[in-house]
């Protein structure tokens, strides 16, 4: 085995990033920005898409921050909206169709006052928007984004998935749950099918992370919770970020279908 002379490999992989785009979905905030800022630091140019108008603003504070950073307002639960992310990529200027990361963070966990639905209280309604956007808009941005990935022989999917898709969580809704958990099945199937285009695909399952999601549901629950994380504090979107940047980093060529737990304990 040769060891590469460490100031050239941390430049090899500097320069490279700079020719690997990076799209993160619901990056207007929390997690999402988070991992946008990540990655616009370890040099990606990163495409910040949400379906709000914030996340204009947000591409604009990680430009400010020395980022090359865009915005792309898009619901990712709209198939014809979807199907154009390639040409608004195109739209965004020569180097931003070089897409090689996609990571797919958008996700709604609808609260009553704070508290989920049962399943005996839940309408069919909420149900499939859960899914709509969680699941299908995985899917959808994914499959879209598939093209440019394996053209290129070198690409990273990574699903935010959550920790309600591996265990009983008492906060979220049983749609969430089944959205989380169909993410891990759709991930497991895309790994194996696209693995030898040199594309992984991997998902990170936060624990209980200080977001505006977690702000939904009355603080002393929060307070609660964190009492019976090992650390004694929620996790910080940064924390989630760290880990994302280790799935998507020019070496991670042979780690795909994992399921990293981003959690205290
Ligand atoms: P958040 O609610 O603060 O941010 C979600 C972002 O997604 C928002 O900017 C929102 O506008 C965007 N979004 C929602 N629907 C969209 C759509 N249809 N199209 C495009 N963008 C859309 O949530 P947070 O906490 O940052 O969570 C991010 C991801 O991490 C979600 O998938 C969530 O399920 C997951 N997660 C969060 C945990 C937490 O404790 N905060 C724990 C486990 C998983």
């Amino acid at each position: 085995m040769n060891i590469a002379p460490m100031i050239d490999d941390a430049q090899r992989h500097a320069q490279a990033a700079t020719g690997r785009v990076a799209l993160i979905t619901g990056a207007a905030r929390g997690l999402g920005l988070a991992i946008a800022s990540e990655l616009g630091r370890a040099g990606h140019p990163v495409v910040l898409l949400d379906s709000t108008e914030g996340v204009a603003h947000s591409a604009a504070r990680l430009r400010a921050a020395g980022a090359d950073a865009r915005a792309l307002r898009l619901n990712i639960a709209d198939e014809a909206a979807v199907r154009e992310l390639p040409a608004r990529l195109r739209a965004l200027g020569p180097h931003w169709d070089r897409l090689s990361i996609v990571v797919n963070n958008a996700g709604i966990s609808p609260k009553t006052n704070g508290v989920k639905r049962t399943i005996a209280e839940m309408s069919a309604s909420e149900w499939h928007e859960v899914i709509a956007v969680n699941l299908t808009g995985t899917f959808l941005v994914t499959q879209t984004c598939l093209p440019a990935l394996c053209a290129r022989g070198w690409g990273r999917v990574v699903m935010i998935t959550s920790q309600a898709a591996r265990t009983r969580t008492p906060v979220p809704g049983a749609h969430y749950a089944a959205s989380k958990a169909g993410i891990t099945g759709f991930a497991r199937v895309l790994a194996g099918e696209i693995a030898a285009h040199g594309v992984t695909v991997n998902c990170v399952a936060p624990g209980r992370i200080a977001s505006d999601m977690t702000d939904a549901v009355d603080p002393a629950l929060n307070a609660k919770l964190a009492e019976i994380i090992p650390v004694g504090r929620l996790g910080r979107a940064e924390e989630v970020a760290a880990a994302v940047a280790v799935l998507v980093s020019e070496g991670a060529t042979y780690q795909t279908r994992a399921n990293i737990d981003n959690k205290s304990g």
